[in-house]
């Protein structure tokens, strides 16, 4: 890939800016329609008008003076807006159907297994064991999804379907069918004592920051039909804290736990979360970005700006997300 421009005709040029994963696809398919940097030729560079981003190199955008939108390639947002010289132009982010299943896929898979005793069952082989133990019906298991967005919602549909009793908490009050919705801080105490398998799906703000900790898991139910209280995280890894969860497993408060997330990305080899024999570990993977299918409707969202039509899935930078 050529370092610094391609390109195809298009108005205004696209700046490529991702540390941590691979630009390649997403070059490739950006410049099949536009011409695409991967630097811009100076900070002040006129040709820029749009960014797509994933974790990009702080002050890297801010002085860009014809730059009209940023564009994530994730749904969370917090890699941009990390950055303390971002220019103020609208953000969009990913709001995909392609994105929603693979999330849909991991939760509702880290729910089964843990409601279904794959933990047990795994240990079991291990040492050819022949033990079956009893099964409670879906409906007695309550799966709290904190986060009731996008993501949350559309896991929460499949999980009512599969049988289970869903609880969702918000920041602002939502109305869900066949959902017991809590929302802001007083409503959380409520939701989580009414959770017996946390599903965590928030954005990382300042407010958001640690709030999977000790204090929190403490509060969700642990005389349950499940035999304990299970944490699923497949949101940001900065929401939890990982001792706090090793302490929680360790004492009984979590029985087990599905991380797809970690306060270090990767985990460290060091993390006692690698070998806990009652954690799931997967490496940030819950939902990938495929550029496949995410390229495209950016692609469009630049076109139909262009012909003045408003920008969608728009980042509210005040709530931070
Ligand atoms: P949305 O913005 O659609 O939903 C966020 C939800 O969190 C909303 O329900 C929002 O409340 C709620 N929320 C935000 N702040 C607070 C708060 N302070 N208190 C209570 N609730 C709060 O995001 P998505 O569902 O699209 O994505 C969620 C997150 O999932 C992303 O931000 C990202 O971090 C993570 N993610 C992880 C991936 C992975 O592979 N592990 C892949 C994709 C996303 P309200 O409804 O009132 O606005
Ligand atoms: C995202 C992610 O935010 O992959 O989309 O983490």
């Amino acid at each position: 890939m050529p370092e610094k421009d391609k390109g195809n005709a298009g108005a205004g040029r696209i700046l490529l800016a991702m540390t941590g994963i691979n630009p390649r696809p997403w070059y490739e398919l950006l410049s099949q329609k536009r011409r695409v940097a991967t630097e811009p030729e100076g900070a002040d560079d006129p040709t820029i008008r749009y960014a797509v981003v994933w974790k990009q190199r702080p002050n890297l955008l801010s002085k860009l003076p014809n730059l009209s939108a940023i564009f994530s390639v994730g749904a969370g947002v917090d890699h941009i807006l990390s950055d303390p010289t971002l220019p103020d132009v609208p953000i969009v982010r990913i709001v995909a159907d392609n994105l929603t299943q693979h999330m849909t896929d991991y939760v509702v898979w880290r729910v089964l297994d843990h409601h279904r005793q794959g933990m047990l069952y795994r240990a079991q082989q291990k040492r050819k064991v022949w033990h079956e133990p009893p099964q409670r019906p879906a409906g007695d298991v309550a799966v709290g999804i904190m986060g009731f967005g996008e993501l949350g919602r559309a896991a929460a549909r499949i999980l009512v379907a599969c049988g289970f009793r869903v609880n969702g908490w918000s920041r602002t009050a939502q109305s869900v069918a066949d959902v017991a919705t809590f929302h802001g801080e007083k409503g959380l105490t409520p939701f989580l004592n009414a959770t017996d398998i946390l599903v965590v799906l928030l954005p990382l703000t300042p407010q958001t920051t640690g709030i999977v900790n000790y204090g929190l898991l403490k509060q969700l139910r642990k005389r349950n039909a499940l035999g304990g209280a299970v944490l699923v995280n497949a949101g940001r890894g900065k929401l939890q804290k990982d001792a706090d969860i090793v302490r929680a497993l360790e004492d009984g408060t979590l029985k087990e736990a599905s991380l797809d997330v970690f306060e270090v990305e990767p985990l460290p080899k060091t993390s006692p979360l690698w070998n806990h024999p009652r954690v799931f570990v997967t490496p940030h993977a819950a939902a990938t970005s495929d550029p496949a299918f995410l390229v495209p409707p950016m692609l469009e969202q630049m076109e139909a700006f262009e012909r003045g039509e408003p920008l969608k899935h728009l980042v509210d930078r005040k709530a931070g997300y």
